[in-house]
């Protein structure tokens, strides 16, 4: 299982020593959580501070662009190893990925708890990761939505049958338990904010999260 670490609910007014504390311990991503209060009922931060992020850190970057209009700021973020937007956004879907794709980044899909992952099916073969929310999107801490459990098995499902390559990760209220029961679903890639920054042992955490097969 990989791990992706969300900042979300980091010290930002010490947010070396806040990365620092995740730098040497394998983490796959850091994960960016870039909210407009519009598109989700919550403001978090954009370019600027990301860039910032980036400067001091080697971990890759996955933007996670929660916002309405993600094609107006996929360019500011041109840094990242992914980008993440969402299928409910206003733009037009193939014209995110074709741009992503444009800046050699790979391209990634979200879903929220109430989408219905048939929704996203004539795109996947265009797509690098799915993106399954399990939580609603706009703040970290929230408790793992079990009935989100499906999508990633049906997805799975979906991948092999049709040969597809795109990567399966989950995102919200991951935890020793979730991610377990995300792995046994079927998802490559767990996002862990809360329960690794707020870890009273992080490296132990991150081995928990990643479970035995690495
Ligand atoms: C929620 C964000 C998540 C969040 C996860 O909208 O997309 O990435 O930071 O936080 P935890 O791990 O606390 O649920
Ligand atoms: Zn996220």
């Amino acid at each position: 299982m990989k791990i992706s670490a969300s900042v979300l609910s980091c010290d930002f007014s010490d947010i070396s020593k806040e990365i620092d504390k995740i730098s040497n311990l394998n983490v796959d991503f850091l994960h960016l959580d870039v909210m407009d209060g519009h598109f989700v009922p919550n403001i978090s931060f954009g370019a600027h501070i990301s860039k910032c992020i980036k400067k001091i850190s080697k971990i890759p970057i996955e933007t996670h662009l929660m916002v309405s209009n993600p094609i107006k700021f996929i360019e500011q973020f041109g840094f990242s190893s992914t980008i993440i937007f969402h299928f409910e956004s206003d733009d037009n879907i193939e014209d995110a990925i074709e741009l992503i794709k444009s800046l050699s980044i790979k391209a990634g899909i979200s879903i929220k708890p109430k989408t219905s992952v048939e929704k996203i099916l004539h795109c996947l073969e265009n797509i690098d990761l799915v993106l399954i929310m399990t939580v609603e999107p706009g703040f970290g801490g929230q408790k793992f939505m079990e009935n989100q459990v499906q999508k990633i098995k049906f997805l799975k499902n979906f991948k092999e049958k049709n040969n597809l390559n795109f990567d399966i990760e989950v995102d919200g209220g991951i935890n020793d338990i979730t991610a377990r029961t995300c792995e046994n679903s079927g998802a490559d890639i767990t996002v862990a904010g809360t329960y690794i920054f707020s870890s009273e042992n992080i490296e132990k955490s991150i081995n928990l999260l990643r479970g035995k097969n690495g």
